[in-house]
């Protein structure tokens, strides 16, 4: 067993970490300088974004060629030594699996196009239907139809991504044989994690039927589908699961609690955990990414106590983060950017940290990152922000209006460089980044070293992970759960009478709750705290400060 309980797995996005060689994106090499940093924090495992061959239309998610690195991030040399400082430091790799789609660069794209047989049979590729209309109805992830032109050819191909990422078509062996080799040749290199891609759509439902234009409906014809959990299982044991010590997660787009528990419980030999999103659409207007609004803070407790309670009765494994290269920073979703950043980001962090499964750090995330504060369009790269922000004018929301939209949800958010000083370039090149920073003189590591509590708060929370066993393996129960302001959980383990008892104030005003009877009148020892606060007598209620986060053994 790999202590899956114990591990805390951070992410880099190597274009924005550190840029050693001044092109203005980031390196492996960069990386590598940047080894003391995490090895500071004591992480277990580092995921990283695609640095495969890519022409980057989706910043590395359409790979191009599978076994190489891309030069604008480094060489095969650098990554082995990257692979081999990293197990000096005890710190796992994990690699970003992309084979839902590949680029259309890619030679076996090329190859489909040049009319070669075997190679056709790689893709989805469908004539128009009689009356000339497109093969079906289906929409893109990034906006528009998921059909484009196949060459010169009578034919389209399926594109649930950009045009340029053609979806691989899992139904045929050859495919599947292709991807487990790509994965077997990493293993070799001494990669021992894996994170899988949009991995449940890759079963389509062969017919590739029209929808009802009902976009959840939609989705059921490709999402978490029953083929998915016999091509995971076969994955696992062709490639990965021959490894007793690797650590696998699935992004899992729109999935179910009941397919999460079979995609990660470990007697069906499929992964070791999942990403599911629920929790970050809550800010979400009628389910719609592209709106501006304030999260709702009911339904992400009802959310986080639905699958942190089920997944642990069905014994599946969650991934708990609240970042990634894909969100906006969740201290600007979720917290406060102005005098209680530093306060409701350790709060943030205690909700997930303290829960069952395994956290993930996004970088930037243990100083306190916040979006950027960029005023034109020009500013953001992202072909899905910028194809939102034409679609929302197409719908006749003012310009003005489309941007703020864009501005609160853009995945450049987060994929702004990372502040490691704060000079004009934040500390990442000498050159004009690749994107800009804009609060590096407020946020960096530098002085958050010096002076900021974040980072420490940080380390506390990896230590508790990796020696409190009611937090590695305990069981999860929620309560309060109808308060207005605080998200509260108990850990406890079957064989033991001591429990772990979590508190998040997730609002600037302090606010008093009844505590169960079960626990009142008990004394009380503080595990981890965000203020200054000994150890309390429990009596009735127990008051909470902004933002506080309070962890108590009992
Ligand atoms: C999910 C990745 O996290 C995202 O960045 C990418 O655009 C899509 N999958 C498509 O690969």
């Amino acid at each position: 067993m790999n202590n899956l309980g114990q591990k805390v797995i951070y992410q880099i996005y190597p274009k924005s970490f550190y840029d050693s060689n001044n092109d203005g994106i980031g390196d492996l090499p960069g990386i590598i300088q940047k080894l003391d940093y995490i090895k500071k924090l004591n992480v277990d495992m580092i995921w990283f974004n695609p640095f495969f061959v890519s022409p980057q239309h989706d910043n590395g998610y359409d790979i191009a060629n599978y076994y190489e690195i891309d030069s604008r991030f480094g060489t095969m040399a650098d990554f082995e030594e990257l692979v081999a400082k990293l197990k000096e430091i005890n710190v796992g790799v994990m690699l970003d699996m992309v084979f839902n789609h590949c680029s259309t660069d890619h030679e076996w794209f090329q190859k489909a196009l040049a009319g070669d047989e075997k190679y056709r049979k790689f893709f989805y590729l469908r004539k128009a239907k009689p009356d000339g209309s497109l093969p079906n109805n289906w929409q893109s992830k990034f906006g528009g139809s998921a059909w484009a032109k196949f060459g010169d050819t009578d034919y389209y191909y399926l594109h649930l991504y950009d045009p340029t990422q053609a979806d691989l078509d899992w139904h045929n062996p050859e495919v599947r044989k292709e991807i487990y080799r790509v994965i077997n040749f990493w293993r070799q290199k001494g990669v021992h994690g894996f994170r899988f891609d949009v991995i449940n759509v890759t079963g389509k439902d062969e017919r590739l039927i029209d929808s009802t234009g009902d976009i959840a409906q939609e989705k059921s014809l490709y999402t978490d589908t029953p083929i998915v959990h016999q091509y995971l299982k076969e994955m696992n044991q062709a490639s990965f699961g021959q490894d007793p010590n690797s650590i696998t997660v699935g992004e899992m787009s729109s999935t179910t609690i009941a397919n999460s528990i079979k995609y990660s419980n470990p007697n069906e030999h499929e992964l070791s955990m999942v990403f599911n999103f629920h929790h970050l659409k809550v800010d979400y207007q009628n389910g719609e990414k592209w709106t501006k609004a304030p999260f709702d803070f009911m339904k992400l407790k009802q959310l986080f106590t639905q699958w942190q309670e089920e997944m642990d009765q069905g014994a599946g494994w969650n991934a708990l983060f609240w970042n990634n290269h894909d969100q906006p920073w969740a201290l600007s979703r979720f917290g406060d950017t102005g005098i209680y950043r530093e306060k409701s980001a350790e709060m943030l962090a205690t909700t997930i940290h303290l829960m069952r499964g395994t956290p993930y750090i996004y970088m930037g995330e243990e100083i306190g990152m916040i979006d950027p504060d960029y005023s034109s369009i020009d500013s953001y790269i992202d072909v899905e922000c910028k194809n939102a922000f034409k679609e929302l004018q197409q719908k006749g929301i003012s310009e003005k209006q489309a941007f703020d939209i864009v501005k609160s949800k853009s995945r450049d958010n987060s994929r702004v460089p990372m502040h490691w000083d704060s000079s004009q370039y934040a500390g990442f090149s000498s050159v004009t980044p690749w994107l800009m920073p804009t609060d590096q003189d407020q946020i960096n590591v530098k002085d958050e070293l010096a002076h900021g509590e974040i980072f420490n708060y940080y380390q506390n929370l990896i230590k508790l992970r990796h020696n409190e066993e009611l937090i590695s393996d305990g069981h999860i129960r929620m309560f309060l759960k109808d308060d207005p302001q605080v998200l509260a959980y108990e850990r406890f383990l079957d064989d033991q009478p001591s429990k772990l008892l979590v508190f998040n104030n997730f609002y600037g005003q302090s606010h008093t709750v009844t505590l169960p009877k079960a626990f009142q009148k008990q004394a009380a020892q503080v595990v981890i705290s965000n203020y200054d606060q000994q150890d309390i007598n429990l009596q009735e209620t127990l008051t909470l400060r902004p933002y506080e986060a309070l962890a108590i053994k009992i």
